[in-house]
């Protein structure tokens, strides 16, 4: 829905427009900071807060927290997501106040960001989209919540878990979350792999930050049923989602790169609390998969299912940046492991032990930092549009020159890349999630607006709700047959323990 009208400030429009890009040295820190400062203030741009002081065209924020039109809900959370991890790695607080401000404001009546203007729309992938943000903002000590609210962000976190636990459902598929939580809204029917992937990442972040047993094996339960029902596919592929009136028995294959990047992400905070094979894999897997997927020749990302053909939606254009931090994660939270080319006259994988294990092909981390570089610098480069900056980013990253878009997913995507490229800061820890410890849930009313009938968007975080036909064999979901995916990799990958 969109009610208001936004402001053409045609007069201020600039005669020239300069063309700056963001011109970065990759080995420098001071220069990656800076371009992500760049980045920050065209994100709080949009959200429209310094319209007036900018000149920017703009919608203007509705409510604290909320972006305006034309970004959903959802990705406002990321937004604030990736603000504090800005802050984090550059130590530049500009914005701590306006972030905490909006994060807070969204928390809803029960404290776990379901407010009663979202209930419309609200899918499971959205809620845990701000819940990780509230995650984000406890591994690093970002300012915690006013006193008064009786709140942590990791109880945040976690009272998103127990709310998205509950509606585990076990009536079809054998498990797993449905894509929508109301049952009013189209999606309800379908079980997608963000939601799950986003439930997997939480309670793995929660199970590192507070070492409660609950998370890991929620962490691992949840993994184990997307194995199990096929969300993950043979090759590491991380498939849209399936319906519930096939009990899951139809995929829709198409992938994303926020779908087998938050799964990546849940298995790199996963290992790092206990590094067993099964998450080492999935921590080999997934990347190579990506890899295959969702990397050029020349190691630079890319949306597959609708960047080549320039018709990604506002949702999608935001998806990158979930993909970019989940790279971080693995190369920053796992510990490193070989990767080996499968030689042309091997019929299947072999291992580093075994006499010819393959072609050397460096190691996972050196890797995945390739393609952290190469992407961060093309998006720099792709960060030189727009008429008032001559910075402002466009999403298509494999292209030489700016693809001619604006808009805050382009923006996410190039401040996370950019931020991937920074000195990893050790995460907080902590074994309780209320400041009192008392594990209150707070009251959390005292910012949450709660008048409802403000505007609602139709859509969720750009999954698809149309099932494909074609079938994806279930498979065995023990540990030891998880690790014989790698046995079907195009490219094999050996664990060097
Ligand atoms: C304002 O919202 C409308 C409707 O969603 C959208 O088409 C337009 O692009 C938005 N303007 C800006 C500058 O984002
Ligand atoms: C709820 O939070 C408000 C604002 O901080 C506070 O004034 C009020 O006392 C709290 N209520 C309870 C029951 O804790
Ligand atoms: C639905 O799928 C689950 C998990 O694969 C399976 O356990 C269950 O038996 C299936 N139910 C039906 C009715 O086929
Ligand atoms: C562990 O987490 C679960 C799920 O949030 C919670 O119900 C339980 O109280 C926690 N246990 C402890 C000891 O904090
Ligand atoms: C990605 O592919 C390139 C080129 O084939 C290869 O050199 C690199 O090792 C691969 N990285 C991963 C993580 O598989
Ligand atoms: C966990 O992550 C830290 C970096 O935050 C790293 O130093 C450590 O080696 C990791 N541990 C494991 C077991 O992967
Ligand atoms: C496979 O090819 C590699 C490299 O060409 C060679 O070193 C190796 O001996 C071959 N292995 C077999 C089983 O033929
Ligand atoms: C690796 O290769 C050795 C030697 O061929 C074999 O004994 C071992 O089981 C293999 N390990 C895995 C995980 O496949
Ligand atoms: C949490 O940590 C504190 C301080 O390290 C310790 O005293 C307390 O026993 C721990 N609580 C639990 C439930 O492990
Ligand atoms: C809900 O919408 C109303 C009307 O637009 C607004 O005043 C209020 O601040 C909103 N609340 C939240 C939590 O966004």
């Amino acid at each position: 829905m969109h009610s208001r009208p936004y402001l053409l400030l045609a007069a201020l429009a600039l005669t020239a427009t300069p063309s700056y890009a963001l011109d970065i040295d990759i080995n420098s820190v001071d220069s990656i900071s800076a371009a992500a400062k760049t980045i920050a203030a065209r994100v709080v741009a949009i959200y429209g807060i310094d319209n007036q002081a900018t000149g920017t065209v703009g919608n203007g924020s509705t409510a604290p927290g909320i972006f305006p039109d034309p970004y959903y809900w959802w990705e406002s959370g990321l937004a604030w997501d990736s603000m504090v991890r800005y802050w984090a790695l550059t130590g530049d607080a500009t914005y701590n106040d306006l972030v905490r401000e909006g994060l807070l404001f969204q928390i809803g009546p029960n404290a776990n960001f379901t407010p009663p203007n979202q209930t419309k729309s609200e899918g499971n992938d959205d809620q845990a989209t701000w819940a990780l943000a509230a995650m984000t903002a406890a591994e690093n000590n970002f300012p915690a919540p006013p006193e008064g609210l009786d709140i942590t962000w990791a109880k945040l976190a976690q009272n998103v878990f127990d709310s998205q636990v509950a509606r585990w459902d076990t009536d079809t598929c054998g498990g797993g979350l449905r894509w929508q939580i109301f049952s009013f809204n189209t999606g309800y029917t379908y079980k997608n792999s963000l939601s799950n992937g986003n439930l997997v990442q939480l309670a793995a972040r929660l199970a590192l930050y507070t070492g409660n047993t609950t998370y890991r094996d929620w962490a691992q339960k949840a993994t184990q049923w997307s194995l199990d029902v096929g969300f993950i596919g043979n090759s590491g592929q991380v498939w849209d989602g399936t319906a519930t009136t096939t009990n899951c028995s139809e995929f829709n294959h198409i992938q994303w790169t926020s779908s087998v990047g938050t799964y990546l992400s849940g298995a790199a905070y996963a290992a790092n609390k206990s590094s067993t094979k099964f998450w080492q894999t999935l921590n080999l897997l997934l990347p190579v998969s990506i890899n295959t997927t969702f990397t050029t020749q020349g190691g630079v990302l890319y949306e597959v299912a609708c960047e080549p053909s320039k018709n990604c939606d506002t949702d999608q254009l935001a998806f990158k940046a979930v993909l970019a931090r989940a790279l971080a994660n693995a190369r920053d939270l796992t510990l490193d492991t070989s990767l080996y080319h499968r030689d042309s006259n091997q019929s299947s994988f072999s291992n580093s032990s075994a006499s010819n294990p393959g072609t050397p092909a460096g190691s996972l981390h050196a890797s995945i930092d390739a393609i952290l570089r190469t992407s961060a610098q093309a998006a720099a480069a792709q960060c030189s549009g727009g008429e008032a900056y001559g910075t402002d980013c466009g999403s298509m990253w494999t292209a030489a020159t700016w693809d001619g878009t604006t808009g805050l997913g382009q923006e996410l995507s190039a401040l996370e890349i950019l931020l991937a490229n920074l000195p990893a800061k050790a995460l907080a820890k902590s074994n309780s999630t209320s400041t009192t410890g008392t594990g209150s849930a707070g009251n959390g009313t005292a910012t949450a607006g709660s008048t409802s009938g403000g505007p609602s968007s139709s859509s969720s975080a750009g999954a698809s709700t149309t099932a494909a036909t074609s079938t994806n064999g279930a498979m065995a979901g023990s540990e030891g047959s998880t690790f014989a995916l790698v046995c079907g990799l195009g490219m094999a990958a050996a664990l060097v323990l």
